[in-house]
């Protein structure tokens, strides 16, 4: 695999003030693997909730942010509004975003080109296929997620072996349009389905370098099981 194993759970549009605090609080007493990057993604109006009680061995992510700088863009929310309450990632190119709310290839780009401007971490979500290059030159900070639709929220999960032969798609596309350091690099990470259960062997694959846990993502001591299934 590349890099340090990362592990991000998007709790997508779940949670309440006592849900969450409640998960919080069995985050912060579970034992994590150290050698892990760890992440949640707590709904917009919870992450000041999260940020002020969740541990800091875990960092925070968005779900969305917006292309540019803020201004008149009703409903939105900027990358520096983000960093400016401490969120280190976005997560952008979700396939609920693109195929519910209708976001394409060119406009996933223009934010994940904004927020790696402003120096926020993206988790930029791909389906089938890598489509086009969807961000700037700054790679460095981008972990990219492969997120069949049809595992997500589904209960059924990629194998292990059909995750691996997508990385190393990815992977050598990443080569042949990016550079072998670039490949080399970035963590390719798996979403859809993820549990308690099958992480460990999916963790086993090569270029299966972490997770994007929703449904999982949502119970305390699922998510450090996953976690710590870094092998
Ligand atoms: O962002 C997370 C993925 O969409 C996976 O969701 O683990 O509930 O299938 P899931």
């Amino acid at each position: 695999g590349s890099g340090k194993f990362f592990v991000g759970g998007n709790w997508k549009c779940n949670g309440t003030k006592d849900s969450i605090k409640q998960l919080v609080s069995d985050l912060n007493s579970a034992t994590l693997e150290p050698d892990v990057d760890v992440v949640v993604g707590p709904p917009f109006v919870y992450i000041d909730q999260v940020k002020n009680s969740l541990t800091d061995r875990i960092e925070i992510a968005a779900q969305n942010s917006w292309i540019g700088k803020g201004g008149a863009f009703t409903g939105e929310i900027s990358a520096e509004q983000l960093k400016d309450i401490g969120c280190k990632w976005v997560i952008l190119g979700h396939s609920e975003r693109r195929h519910v709310i209708g976001e394409d290839d060119q406009f996933i780009g223009k934010k994940a080109a904004y927020a790696l401007g402003q120096d926020l971490g993206v988790i930029a979500c791909i389906g089938e296929l890598l489509e086009e290059r969807e961000a700037g030159k700054t790679w460095d900070n981008i972990v990219i997620a492969y997120e069949p639709v049809w595992a997500i929220g589904t209960g059924k999960v990629a194998s292990p072996e059909q995750a691996q032969e997508v990385h190393v798609a990815v992977r050598d596309w990443l080569a042949k349009n990016v550079s072998a350091e670039v490949a080399s690099k970035t963590r390719i990470i798996y979403g859809g389905s993820v549990n308690a259960g099958n992480s460990a062997d999916l963790a086993k694959k090569e270029d299966i370098d972490g997770f994007l846990v929703g449904g999982a993502s949502l119970k305390g001591s699922d998510f450090a099981t996953i976690i710590n299934s870094v092998t």
